[in-house]
């Protein structure tokens, strides 16, 4: 029996977020290259998006490319971020006819200006769409949009735009790169690593964490059920009692 047959669609978490670890040690273990594993990681990303969609998840955030992953080999780099253009590109027709929504999230402005274009204008075009909504973290770092979120309040409170007892955590949430969308419930790491590696670091304040040591390129839409079902079976205190959350259910 798959583990979709016990998801309860009614407490399926509405956001969740994953890191996509462990393409290189996929691809040595087989004696290829690091780039081999990227390019088998297409199909884990495909498998994830669609079981996000089966099990009613409102968005899916991957993290694709890291600010800390500039710092690779620049191969890597390169060959990376034409496989991310690619990808979107080649997938693009496919997230249409499944109502899926694209965003960016990240320092955009850092990107190679085709990679900026054209996945821009791929957000664009699926951006009346209503489905999921897919988050591509893409030159993203959790302490570089905490610092650009700090340094736009600082400004709106110098143009007298907001005073500094306006600012709230609703307020700051409203600063950062993912603005009016839920905090994920649930954050999946592939690869056996059990790090957040500057990942939504504010967002994920609450959120469970569920580490597999699936290496990315293998993980499965039944990985992501089982992740999903693993994590309806925890009990999210809130800084509460059992008791206390008996009594309010
Ligand atoms: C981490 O594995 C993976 C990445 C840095 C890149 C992820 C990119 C893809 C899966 C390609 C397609 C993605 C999208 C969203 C279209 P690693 O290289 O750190 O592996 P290692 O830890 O084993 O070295």
């Amino acid at each position: 029996m798959s583990c979709f047959d016990n998801i309860d669609k009614a407490r399926t978490p509405a956001h969740v977020a994953v890191i996509m670890d462990g393409n290189g040690r996929w691809a040595a273990k087989r004696g290829n290259s690091r780039i081999f594993g990227h390019e088998q990681g297409v199909e884990a990303v495909r498998n994830t998006i669609k079981a996000a969609a089966k099990a009613g998840v409102k968005f899916l955030t991957l993290y694709a490319f890291s600010t800390e992953n500039w710092n690779r080999p620049r191969f890597e780099v390169e060959a990376l971020m034409s496989l991310l253009v690619n990808v979107v590109k080649s997938e693009a027709d496919e997230l249409d006819k499944n109502n899926v929504r694209l965003k960016i999230i990240g320092d955009l402005n850092s990107l190679p200006k085709k990679v900026k274009r054209e996945t821009e204008s791929i957000v664009e075009k699926l951006s009346e769409n209503t489905g999921l909504t897919v988050l591509m973290a893409l030159s993203y770092s959790s302490k570089w949009e905490i610092i650009n979120a700090v340094k736009s309040i600082a400004t709106d409170v110098k143009k007298g735009k907001i005073l500094p007892d306006d600012i709230s955590q609703e307020l700051f949430d409203n600063y950062l790169s993912t603005a009016n969308i839920p905090d994920p419930e649930l954050m999946i790491r592939t690869s056996g690593e059990r790090r957040l590696s500057n990942f939504l670091l504010w967002q994920l304040a609450y959120a469970e964490l569920y580490f597999t040591p699936k290496l990315w390129p293998d993980f499965t839409e039944e990985d992501f059920y089982e992740a999903i079902c693993n994590f309806q079976n925890r009990e999210r205190r809130f800084g509460m009692t059992s008791e206390q959350l008996k009594k309010t259910n």
